[in-house]
């Protein structure tokens, strides 16, 4: 078996490579995400997470192309905003538990589907199609979503796509409690990254053997971020074959 690649980032050690990251990306068609934040702050933006930072360098070579990209959270639109000013050629999907139709435009169609709920998500994508760039999970962040998400959504990529679960950081809760992780913690999404990084393979409890067998026979490679701020901003990224 290929043992799959991992790599852990901690962005204080690239955050001094900031404003050349910026630079580079900058180009005459569009604002860097960081630039954009100032529009649309979500809290993925420089004030919170700070994710845009480091979605700069792994989402411009995107940039003008035509890409497919699916959120599941879109609260109040505002990273359906960013999205949509960053990516000017992309289809953008939203997936939200609650309508989120007042943020649709010509190129954001949003999807009520709650993210736990295999059926929920089948359905959804059978409106959006299938063959996303990029797949970011934003949703509810509780340990049972974030994984049946994984597994459910993640045939739903093309290959060469990104699937990016955000907030792994909701696994601790000494920091954020509420979030369905058991007392012994092996539930937990950090648990199964963990795993992953461990023995070499992802195993959910939440995902039935043929989920967890899709994830395993098609990530090409991982990512876990983590920034050692007063929010512990974690997200786990995988690149699928
Ligand atoms: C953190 S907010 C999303 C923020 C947005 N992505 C942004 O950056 O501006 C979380 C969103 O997830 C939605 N949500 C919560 N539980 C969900 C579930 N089970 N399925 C789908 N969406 C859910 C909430 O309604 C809320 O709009």
């Amino acid at each position: 078996m290929n043992a799959p690649i991992l790599l852990l980032v901690c962005i204080s050690c690239i955050s001094s490579c900031d404003s050349r990251l910026s630079s580079r990306s900058v180009n005459q068609q569009g604002k860097t995400l960081v630039e954009l934040c100032q529009r649309y702050p979500t809290d993925k933006c420089p004030y919170h997470h700070n994710y845009v930072e480091f979605y700069e360098a792994l989402f411009s070579p995107l940039k003008n192309q035509r890409i497919r990209l699916l959120e599941i959270g879109v609260l109040k639109g505002d990273s359906m905003k960013l999205w949509e000013a960053y990516f000017p050629e992309a289809r953008i999907f939203g997936l939200d538990i609650y309508d989120k139709a007042e943020y649709d435009t010509e190129r954001v169609k949003t999807l009520v589907a709650d993210q736990g709920n295999r059926a929920g998500l089948t359905k959804a994508i059978a409106v959006t199609g299938r063959d996303f760039d990029i797949i970011l999970d934003d949703g509810g962040h509780r340990m049972d979503q974030q994984q049946i998400s994984f597994g459910a959504l993640f045939p739903a990529l093309k290959s060469g796509g990104l699937y990016i679960l955000e907030d792994v950081h909701t696994s601790f809760p000494e920091l954020y409690p509420g979030y369905g992780v058991d007392p012994d913690g092996q539930n937990s999404t950090y648990a199964m990254i963990d795993r992953f990084v461990r023995a070499g393979r992802i195993h959910s409890k939440y995902l039935t053997n043929a989920e967890n067998d899709y994830l395993n026979n098609n990530i090409s490679r991982c990512l876990y971020f983590f920034r050692p701020n007063k929010f512990h901003s974690d997200f786990f990224a995988c690149w699928k074959k």
